[in-house]
């Protein structure tokens, strides 16, 4: 085993310094102060591999934390919305994108019949707990503990927080009055008889349950069998209504996202990162009976950058690219060569692991020896030696998330998955040697 390459960062922590002089926590977005051995800057990016201030040519596995399903600088993309630039960036006003984007959704992902436009996934999750909402009347709504639904008082509840038992709507962060979330009400995941509780001591108050189809934001757990079919059985018995966050999934582990790979139907389905290739566009579909609220003015969505022309034309170019036939599938069996290679890397050294997931997006747990089943499996991973193993891997030129989470899209080939391989063993080699 040829010893680690060094590591430059000196770029880096100049810049992050200076950063830090003007920009509050240097970074611009607090997931990203993580990012040992420092946030890394980046001078450009093509196709999967990024460039760095310090001179690195990195293999991408982050995708910019998921929207990068065609790597950066796709010519597709870069076609549709340089067009779209030199005919207007902005209306205020209709235009036939808003038309060509919402056919082209309603025909690829099943189930949708309406869509509405947003910019963030934060914002498209609270578009749809409003329409949800003003559909049933209700007040209140179901979260589950470890999901991820963007960072508004209201979601941003027991996500990375303590694990009381019995679970507990607790803040992620200070600054989050309790009166923002008296309303949110959390359960257990895979825990059909906890959803049950919930609507048996809350009679005729949910409007609706959200999750992440996929557990992504922690440890990438999947569903038990018949889960997400009961979360949206047990909606429809009590009249809610039932979202699923597809944020991270839409456009990801199929064209028709969650929907079409778990082959189910809820009320409502929330999208962005991969819908866009990297643009800020998010969005929401469903039954037309619950966007009917908006067509009769029992509730409003608003915003000044709602259908955004550029943004939109990115997404269309995106869902276009992506229709090719095999996408999905080469999509899937990187990640599942990845992932055995990983796994395999790992038993060959004695080093107990597990990762969890689905191809495009999959998660590493060192310490685990099953499968975690929710957000406090999770907690007993070895997140120090998952950091070890990712610094390893940036010294051998692949660039992974520090939560454990990898992206795989539709721009990581061959090339990429050689690069990744061969890193995967040495980095695997050097943990094994600095362990005792
Ligand atoms: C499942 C899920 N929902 C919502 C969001 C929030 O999206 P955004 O960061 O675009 O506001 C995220 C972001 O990571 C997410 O993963």
């Amino acid at each position: 085993m040829t010893a680690a390459p060094p590591f430059s960062i000196e770029a880096s922590t100049a810049l992050l310094e200076r950063s830090k002089r003007s920009l509050a926590m240097g970074v611009s977005s607090g997931m990203r102060k993580a990012g040992a051995p420092a946030p890394l800057f980046f001078e450009r990016g093509e196709g999967a591999w990024y460039f760095d201030a310090d001179g690195h040519r990195l293999l991408d596995y982050t995708l910019a934390w998921g929207p990068l399903i065609l790597g950066n600088a796709h010519p597709a993309v870069i076609a549709a919305v340089t067009d779209q630039l030199s005919r207007g960036f902005a209306f205020g006003a209709q235009h036939r994108g808003e038309i060509e984007l919402a056919e082209l959704m309603t025909s690829v992902v099943p189930g949708l019949d309406r869509v509405i436009f947003s910019n963030t996934g934060s914002e498209a999750v609270q578009a749809a707990l409003r329409l949800a909402r003003a559909f049933t009347g209700r007040p209140l709504f179901v979260k589950f503990e470890g999901h991820y639904h963007g960072w508004f008082n209201n979601v941003l509840v027991s996500y990375r927080s303590k694990a009381t038992d019995p679970v507990t709507a607790l803040p992620t962060c200070g600054g989050q009055p309790h009166h923002e979330f008296a309303d949110t009400v959390v359960v257990s995941w895979n825990d059909r008889a906890a959803l049950e509780r919930a609507f048996a001591d809350h009679p005729g108050q949910i409007a609706a349950v959200l999750t992440e189809p996929l557990l992504a934001n922690s440890g990438s757990c999947e569903a038990e069998p018949g889960f997400l079919a009961g979360v949206i059985d047990c909606c429809r018995r009590h009249g809610a209504v039932s979202v699923f966050d597809e944020v991270i999934t839409g456009f990801r582990l199929a064209l028709g996202g969650a929907r079409e790979h778990f082959g189910l139907a809820p009320d409502l389905s929330v999208y962005a990162k991969a819908m866009a290739a990297g643009f800020a566009l998010a969005a929401v579909g469903g039954r037309k009976e619950i966007f009917d609220v908006l067509d009769d003015g029992r509730t409003i969505h608003a915003g000044t950058y709602n259908g955004n022309p550029v943004n939109l034309a990115a997404g269309a170019a995106t869902i276009r690219t992506l229709s090719a036939p095999g996408t999905f599938e080469r999509m899937h069996a990187h990640g599942r060569a990845l992932r055995a290679r990983i796994e395999s890397a790992a038993a060959a050294r004695s080093i107990p692991l597990v990762t969890s997931g689905s191809g495009p997006v999959f998660s590493v747990h060192f310490g685990l020896t099953a499968k975690p089943r929710d957000y406090r499996d999770t907690l007993r991973a070895d997140a120090n030696r998952y950091a070890a193993f990712r610094l390893a891997l940036l010294h051998r030129g692949v660039y992974v998330l520090p939560d454990g989470r990898w992206y795989v899209g539709a721009v990581h080939g061959e090339p990429e998955l050689a690069h990744a391989l061969a890193a995967i063993d040495a980095a695997m080699g050097d943990l094994a040697e600095s362990t005792p």
